[in-house]
């Protein structure tokens, strides 16, 4: 993976004197390129991509995924509303909750939304209010421990996710008390996952249990396609997943009967590498053992390396031929905010511009307004040219929704 200078012809240091630091950058033909690959690599069945919203979830990249010819999964009502902000019509969108009020549920409805039924009261719930007259999806918990780490694996037994495909005789009963027009099925077991053998297990435990489902217009296998983050990293090989997949699913759908469709719901691998975080190095700090290099960032804006411990590539755009040196790159916040430890970066000086890679899934989607810190400003590259998608935000941001109270 090279460490770019230019994005689409773009010099990004010039994005920094434009825009100013911190600054997410995201390439928007690499968007496009990753949403091809998958339709590619799932070329021999009837694929409907579902991008997970929440890993990136701007109204213009949404609207950038549709012109690419993809749907979305939203998790909340306001990520659902933000696709229709984008164009997405409603049945484009998938809506799946985990634990939310019956409120959202109805609003979802009302907006013409499908719901993907995570629990049995829901189902109840449900099935009490509607009946059979929609159409919506069961999220099955498949017991499949994967993923990068155990605060994203979601499939397994101990997870909240879904229900557990050990209480199918209890799904069945209610289906079939309200009479239930059960039109998918879904699982989702993780972030960051590497083999193939995995989804193909997760398809194994949806095709047992879709025999149950007579109704059944698609299989949603979830996301969770690993993407390389280290500079060696190996990622998952999705022209691999998309044959082994592709090739069960069809057989699976002559037992069947009936050709459904197959749904995917990438977050990372379809927006992960098109971001850029650019920050500036405020402080270069030498210790007895450490040299910390300060930037004008922090977990408040990519929360990934402190809550997952995370990897994530960083180089030094100002000074790309330096001598090279180990360096611990920190953030601004005051707690321990490590983004980079014993990193090996060309020489860093006060004022440099760094550059940290793979920010755009579950970067700016995660960022939070910590120790008073406003979110930087989103700069999308298109047709080689920086649109700003979101300005960066004011102290007026910080105060906006805060009563000063006379008491
Ligand atoms: N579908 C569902 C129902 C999900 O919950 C998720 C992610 C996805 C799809 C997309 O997964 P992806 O393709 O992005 O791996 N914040 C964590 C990842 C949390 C993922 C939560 N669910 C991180 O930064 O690694």
């Amino acid at each position: 993976m090279p460490n770019p200078s230019h994005i689409q012809g773009v010099e990004i240091s010039r994005l920094a004197d434009q825009f100013g630091t911190p600054l997410y950058i995201y390439d928007g033909e690499k968007i496009v390129s990753q949403v091809k690959t998958l339709q590619e690599a799932f070329s021999t069945v009837p694929l409907k991509i579902k991008y997970a919203t929440k890993a990136l979830s701007n109204i213009n990249i949404l609207k950038l995924i549709r012109k690419a010819g993809a749907g979305i999964d939203a998790v909340s009502i306001e990520e659902a509303k933000l696709g229709m902000l984008a164009g997405f019509s409603s049945e484009e969108i998938m809506y799946t909750p985990s634990g939310v009020g019956f409120e959202e549920i109805q609003e979802a409805v009302e907006l013409g939304i499908m719901i993907n039924l995570d629990s049995l009261p829901l189902m109840e719930q449900f099935g009490r209010a509607y009946g059979g007259s929609l159409g919506a999806c069961i999220r099955i918990n498949p017991h499949i421990m994967a993923g990068g780490n155990i605060k994203i694996s979601v499939g397994h037994k101990e997870s909240k996710f879904g229900i557990s495909i050990e209480q199918l005789p209890q799904i069945l009963d209610v289906v079939e008390k309200y009479q239930l027009n059960i039109v998918g099925l879904h699982i989702h077991t993780g972030s960051d996952i590497l083999d193939a053998e995995v989804f193909l297990k997760g398809g194994n435990v949806l095709f047992e249990a879709a025999m149950k489902f007579p109704n059944l217009k698609f299989l949603d296998f979830g996301g969770g396609f690993k993407v390389a983050y280290k500079p060696h990293d190996v990622a998952t090989d999705v022209m691999e997943v998309g044959r082994a997949v592709s090739s069960a699913f069809q057989e699976f759908c002559k037992t069947y009967g009936r050709q459904l469709e197959l749904w995917l719901e990438p977050g990372k691998f379809l927006v992960s590498e098109a971001g850029y975080l650019l920050v500036k190095a405020n402080v270069v700090k030498e210790t007895p053992t450490v040299t910390f290099v300060g930037v004008d960032s922090g977990l408040n804006h990519l929360i990934r390396p402190m809550m997952y411990d995370a990897y994530h590539s960083v180089y030094n755009l100002s000074n790309p031929e330096g001598k090279k040196a180990k360096y611990n790159v920190v953030g601004y916040i005051c707690e321990t905010d490590t983004i980079a430890a014993h990193r090996e970066l060309t020489e860093v000086k006060q004022g440099d511009l760094l550059v940290i890679k793979n920010a755009g899934a579950y970067g700016f989607s995660m960022a939070s307004n910590y120790n008073s810190r406003l979110r930087p400003a989103e700069v999308l590259i298109w047709e080689g040219k920086p649109i700003l998608i979101r300005r960066r935000e004011e102290f007026e941001d910080l105060i906006r929704h805060q009563e000063i109270c006379e008491f």
